[in-house]
């Protein structure tokens, strides 16, 4: 008797964990891009981490979230080692090739960040015939991929990260960083002498990227997203982690 109760315990925790494990929704981001995810001691927080909780409760799913290089979401969706990419990720429409994009639920402005004293004062001073400043951006973000059209590769060091762009601007090995203006608000605050121009370089559209053929968790996440939109949820975890000027 007691060897049954034994076995049947052991089966019912073996179907729970496997029910656990099929109820985890991964999501792959890049921790550097504040305040839509970085790190808070060993956590990963942010706007992207708050609506993908929020999203994977309504689902009754638990959310994972792993930590990668941002050129590695995309291929990591398509290959489906995570169900979704959340990283401030702006839909393309070369991104739209590769994965499906969820309704949109925030707003990114690629801005300028120089030195204080900077010669550069607009976009103009950039792009001048003859120019030859450089420019840091986050390898393979729009910032990247407007940069290097528009100025060439020569003119673009690209960096694993966002702040070691912005490291790099500090020291002088470029003239500029070209990057989103959350994160670049955040890196600004974060680091004597630098200033953002009142210029605007892009304005984008952020959303989830699901695999291609994922119509049905494409499905869940835009209803569920649509009515944390709807309810203010997504709206006040935007002004949790961006206080309105
Ligand atoms: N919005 C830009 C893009 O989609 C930059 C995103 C960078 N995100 C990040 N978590 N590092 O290319």
């Amino acid at each position: 008797m007691k060897k049954i109760v034994a076995i049947l315990l052991t089966v019912c925790m073996m179907l729970s964990a496997a029910a656990a494990l099929a109820d985890t929704l991964t999501m792959g981001t890049n921790a550097s891009f504040p305040p839509y995810e970085y790190y808070e001691d060993e956590k990963i927080v942010g706007i992207d981490a708050e609506v993908a909780a929020a999203i994977a409760e309504k689902l009754g799913m638990e959310l994972k979230i792993e930590d990668m290089d941002f050129n590695a979401i995309i291929p990591a969706v398509q290959e489906g080692k995570i169900d979704f990419g959340m990283a401030g990720m702006t839909v393309t429409e070369e991104r739209l090739q590769s994965v499906k994009f969820s309704e949109t639920y925030a707003t990114g402005v690629q801005v300028i960040i120089v030195k204080e004293d900077s010669p550069i004062t607009s976009l103009d001073d950039l792009a001048a015939e003859g120019a030859t400043w450089k420019v840091g951006v986050q390898n393979a973000t729009t910032g990247d991929i407007y940069c290097t059209g528009d100025f060439g590769e020569e003119r673009v060091e690209k960096y694993n990260v966002g702040a070691d762009a912005v490291e790099a601007l500090k020291t002088g090995k470029v003239d500029c960083v070209v990057i989103d203006n959350e994160p670049a608000k955040a890196f600004v605050e974060k680091n004597e002498g630098l200033k953002i121009l009142d210029t605007t370089y892009a304005v984008e559209d952020y959303a989830i990227a699901v695999k291609m053929d994922n119509d049905e968790l494409l499905e869940k996440i835009n209803k569920a997203l649509t009515e944390l939109i709807e309810d203010g949820t997504v709206k006040a975890i935007i002004e949790k982690y961006i206080p309105a000027e």
